[in-house]
């Protein structure tokens, strides 16, 4: 039996050295454990609690799931997703509501912490509290439940939202008469790394101290190591290591060996500007390749969107049929959901979802050619071989590749629009195949078509 261990991750900031050695390399390192399922996501319902800079919000979402890729996630083995795409989690965030008590949640400290700061600026006690703030612990509980995870690996300062979880799923299953949800445990990692920032203090975006993991370049790194604050010592002079921010760092990327030789190199009274080479130097070793991989990301958002919709899917094939079952619990039992597909490959689920079973022999298909000078298109064509789709030309045969494995994924989230007489398929605002013609007709071939490739996929 597998151990399911799920955390979020707030999508306001971009990830830095100390979320890396803290957060990010132990969570990956544990997704890797054979008895482990886990599941990351990328919280950003959470951030808007925080947050209303849209901007900041969309590329942080951006930074943060390309710094876990480049760190070494394998979205093949975990669940990686993005809260949003979750419609089942708001769903239990309202059914949780409803059986939650608001004491409970006029106890969050979060939420105390600030009508205790409104109360000694002698402000009313709510004023510039959102209920978004008010209810964050219920969201999270949503989270977790919607998931049945075992374990919850948080900071310290999460570990009353984790006994809110349990609380809020020990009341539904209590009302409900059944153990609808896994009470999560909290996992509070004592061994990981806590990296002290550029002053000394616990590195953190609020303190401004932090040190950035990939934004910027090996030059910001390097810059930024450079302005750790030391003592006065000179070179030649013996330096006490322990004391040192320098030496926490150090040992946060070094082995044993290589951290005692670092030691000693300062005792025996290397200067710190040269300590903060070797330092850079071996946190450049660990951090370049990756840097590497992040940049390569950052540059294809269409990537990273494919690999966190699938990840959506998986997450909603755990999530869906669970709340299904606790809205038939409730009184709240759905009608099943129909959609398009012909009936003969639609089969209607216990819980009212539906799955497609393709016809291998009857399936829609793409054909490539090359477009004289043009480059590079495709039609799309229907099984009996009527035309659906001509796409736009590609320089780069591969480029054509890439969009006919996305478009296989879209299915009803195609976005389809009517332009003069034909309609177009768009991906990221652009358009990039036309119909040759626009009719009701063709628009539900096209429509069955597109199902039928993701029922394939
Ligand atoms: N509140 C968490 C934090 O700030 C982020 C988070 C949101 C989370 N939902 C979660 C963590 C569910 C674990 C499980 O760190």
């Amino acid at each position: 039996m597998q151990t399911r261990v799920l955390t979020g991750i707030t999508t306001t900031g971009t990830p830095h050295l100390g979320n890396y050695a803290g957060a990010i390399r132990p969570a990956i390192a544990a997704s890797r454990r054979a008895d482990v399922d886990a599941f990351f996501f990328l919280a950003d319902y959470h951030a808007l609690i925080k947050s209303d800079d849209a901007a900041r919000i969309e590329r942080s979402r951006l930074e943060i799931a390309a710094s876990w890729l480049a760190a070494g996630l394998d979205p093949a083995r975990v669940t990686f997703y993005r809260q949003s795409d979750i419609p089942e989690i708001p769903e239990l965030t309202w059914f949780l509501t409803c059986v939650t008590a608001k004491g409970l949640l006029n106890r969050a400290h979060a939420y105390k912490a600030a009508v205790d700061r409104n109360t000694e600026t002698g402000e009313d006690a709510d004023a510039g509290i959102t209920a978004g703030l008010y209810m964050y612990p219920v969201l999270m509980a949503a989270d977790i439940l919607a998931f049945d995870a075992h374990k919850v690996p948080v900071g310290r300062d999460q570990i009353q939202h984790l006994e809110m979880a349990r609380d809020i799923g020990q009341r539904f299953n209590h009302i409900y008469g059944r153990d609808f949800f896994v009470l999560p445990e909290v996992q509070i990692e004592e061994e990981v790394a806590t990296l002290p920032g550029l002053d000394g203090r616990k590195m953190s975006k609020s303190y401004d101290n932090t040190i950035p993991l990939f934004a910027g370049g090996a030059k910001a790194l390097r810059e930024a190591i450079m302005r750790i604050v030391t003592d006065s010592r000179r070179p030649g002079e013996r330096k006490d290591p322990e004391s040192s921010s320098l030496l926490s760092i150090f040992r946060a990327f070094a082995s044993d060996v290589e951290t005692v030789e670092f030691q000693d190199a300062l005792r025996d009274g290397m200067g710190w500007g040269f300590a903060k080479t070797v330092l850079f130097d071996r946190i450049e070793k660990d951090v370049a390749p990756m840097r590497e991989r992040y940049e390569a990301l950052i540059t294809k958002p269409a990537e990273i969107e494919d690999i966190l919709r699938a990840g959506a899917a998986k997450a909603r094939a755990i999530a869906a049929p669970k709340i299904a079952e606790i809205r038939d619990a409730i009184g709240l039992r759905k009608a099943p959901l129909v959609i398009t597909p012909p009936p003969a490959q639609v089969t209607a689920t216990a819980h009212g979802y539906v799955s497609i079973k393709a016809n291998p022999s009857k399936l829609p298909r793409f054909a490539s050619f090359r477009d004289g000078d043009a480059g590079f298109r495709f039609r799309l064509f229907a099984a009996d071989g009527e035309e659906l789709l001509l796409s736009v030309p590609f320089a780069d045969p591969k480029a054509a590749g890439a969009l006919q494995q996305r478009i296989r994924k879209l299915g009803h989230a195609a976005v389809l629009r009517e332009d003069g007489d034909a309609l177009v398929l768009e991906l990221d605002g652009e358009a990039v195949a036309r119909t040759p013609q626009a009719d009701d007709e063709l628009l539900a071939r096209l429509r069955e078509a597109l199902a039928q490739l993701v029922a394939q996929d």
